[in-house]
């Protein structure tokens, strides 16, 4: 696809990878429908990019993807103002920090709802559209995270690799229909969601990453890690046997 002009929804466009994938396609022409709880950044946002634009490209909708029931009846009105509807992202994410010895269900309950429930809230009725369109690119923000189960984030790990096994099965589901499903892997990249952190590996930028989504988008990929590399590194992590992964202290 080539995406020039194409009618995008971008779902987590606040801040971080969200907001500068916005930025970046709506440099491409594309109108761009922005959702996520904070209205005021959501605004702002908008007012950049309608600003530099010269013409209103950006529109604002403020939810909470916790909100389940809100998803359909947003996207109605979505695909109404825009006029149709391409390209739907789902980026949303929290990633609280958890203890080493800490088993906290309210903190991990609210990593399951907004990484996993709401995409799913969300991206169910896109697909179902999309299906009938015989048209359309869905695409995840996973995490390399989602490859193993690491002892410093167990349920966060758990919500990307159940992330990135549904939008497998939205691939193998859809991909009949010409639909397009891409599945995100970033490694570390610097946004508010990894300040204040200490990062092993070379850190990824919002920019790379938003340029590295629409490559991905027009290519047709499948599964793309950012930056490249962490490929590589995954290959590695995902054959370390069990009794070795227990001794990492990452
Ligand atoms: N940064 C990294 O190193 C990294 C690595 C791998 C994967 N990722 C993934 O990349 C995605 C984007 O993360 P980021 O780094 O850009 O983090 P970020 O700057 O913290 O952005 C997170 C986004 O999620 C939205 N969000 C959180 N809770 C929400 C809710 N209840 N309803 C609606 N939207 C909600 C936030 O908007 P509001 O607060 O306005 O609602 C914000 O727009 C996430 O899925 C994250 O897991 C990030």
């Amino acid at each position: 696809m080539n995406i020039s002009g194409k009618k995008c929804l971008v779902i987590g466009a606040s801040s971080g990878i969200g907001a500068e994938l916005s930025r970046q396609l709506a440099s491409h022409g594309c109108p761009v429908a922005l959702v996520s709880r904070r209205e005021d950044q959501l605004n702002s946002l908008a007012d950049d990019i309608n600003r530099i634009a010269g013409r209103n490209l950006a529109r604002v909708y403020p939810a909470d993807v916790t909100d389940y029931a809100a998803a359909p009846k947003i996207l109605q009105q979505v695909i109404g103002e825009l006029g149709g509807l391409d390209v739907v992202v789902y980026s949303s994410g929290t990633m609280p920090k958890v203890g080493a010895d800490e088993y906290n269900t309210e903190k991990d309950i609210g990593m399951v709802e907004v990484n996993l429930l709401g995409a799913i809230a969300w991206l169910n009725p896109v697909a179902e559209r999309f299906a009938k369109t015989k048209s359309g690119v869905i695409v995840g923000i996973g995490s390399v995270a989602g490859d193993r189960g690491r002892r410093g984030m167990p349920v966060y790990n758990t919500t990307k690799a159940a992330l990135e096994t549904y939008l497998e099965a939205l691939r193998n589901r859809l991909g009949q229909y010409g639909v397009q499903v891409t599945t995100i892997k970033p490694g570390f990249i610097r946004t508010p969601m990894t300040e204040g952190l200490s990062i092993p590996l070379p850190a990824g930028t919002p920019e790379k990453t938003a340029a590295d989504i629409i490559a991905a988008i027009e290519s047709g990929a499948g599964v793309t890690y950012t930056p490249g590399f962490w490929r590589y590194v995954m290959t590695l992590i995902k054959l370390l046997p069990s009794p070795v992964m227990q001794k990492l202290s990452f």
